[in-house]
């Protein structure tokens, strides 16, 4: 079956879906993305999503081309087009197309809309028994990662590093030695007395949309939680460690570094926050494509 794209008002194949070559996405990373997760066809957390792209733009100036139901209408087109089941659906938006000079171009020029949808959430079950191993790297990231930029070099080259390290992920440390977040996942510890502990929101972090949710089932449960930064040392004797995104889920990390996570076994709090949002994504987490 031939993969379909939406790219700029069509529906394509993937050998046909193309961005002209002064797309600003191309020429600038001048544009954001959400990735968002389909179980059964529905999507999870789609108005957290769909308010954080929004959010994404308004501080980049980049116009939403449609309104939001609409695109929650291509949304579900791609996804179904794709026979997407379980798996993610991908949505750009950037400044455009025009030719290249750094200042936006004028106001008549449309932003680009590019959506994709693939087959297949979190990874397998080897590797979640097993759970994973992070390995450290210096943060060198722009000043705003609350936005979700497409200019996504820096955590390129980490996410690489952690690959040739044999790590899954990379967690990145800022220039106080406290941990920021992973290239792709928000990071976790919890300590030795069992507090959850979290980096608060701010412009050094993502506003992970599975750490919200994460956070919502751990407060249901009764366990304590610090929005704080934490340092490497702290995390290289936490009790327990994890990662959490749209397509990692809860992931124990059970090294960082050279260095065990305690016994270096997924440990229990993680075990069952992942169990809780496995629960979410089956049952309320997963709504409606025109709810936002
Ligand atoms: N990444 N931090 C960063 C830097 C991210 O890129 C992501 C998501 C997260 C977790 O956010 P969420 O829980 O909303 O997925 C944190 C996506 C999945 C990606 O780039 O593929």
């Amino acid at each position: 079956m031939s993969r379909i794209a939406y790219v700029n008002g069509a529906y394509l194949p993937h050998a046909q879906a193309t961005v002209h070559v002064e797309d600003r996405g191309l020429q600038f990373s001048d544009g954001v993305y959400e990735v968002i997760a389909v179980v059964g066809g529905r999507p999870v957390d789609l108005a957290g999503h769909m308010a954080r792209l929004r959010r994404s733009l308004r501080e980049l100036r980049i116009a939403l081309p449609m309104p939001p139901r609409s695109l929650g209408v291509v949304l579900r087109e791609v996804t179904r087009r794709n026979k997407v089941r379980d798996g993610i659906v991908y949505v750009q938006v950037n400044r455009g197309v025009w030719g290249r000079d750094h200042p936006f171009p004028p106001e008549t020029v449309a932003p680009s809309v590019v959506v994709t949808a693939r087959s297949g959430l979190g990874p397998g079950p080897a590797v979640v028994e097993a759970g994973v191993r992070v390995v450290t790297v210096p943060d060198q990231r722009w000043a705003r990662r609350d936005i979700k930029s497409v200019s996504l070099l820096p955590n390129v080259m980490a996410k690489q590093a952690a690959r040739e390290a044999g790590a899954y992920e990379a967690w990145q440390v800022d220039g106080d030695g406290l941990v920021t977040e992973g290239t792709s996942t928000n990071a976790w510890i919890v300590t030795p007395n069992g507090t959850l502990v979290t980096r608060p929101l701010g412009p050094d972090i993502l506003a992970g949309i599975t750490r919200e949710t994460l956070l919502a089932l751990a407060r249901a449960e009764g366990i304590p939680i610090d929005e704080r930064p934490f340092t490497v040392a702290e995390a290289k004797a936490a009790r327990e460690a994890f990662v959490s995104s749209t397509t990692s889920l809860a992931l124990a990390v059970v090294a960082i570094d050279e260095a065990p996570v305690a016994n270096g076994a997924p440990g229990s709090i993680a075990t069952r926050l992942r169990t809780l949002y496995l629960d979410h994504l089956r049952g309320a987490g997963a709504g409606d494509w025109l709810a936002a």
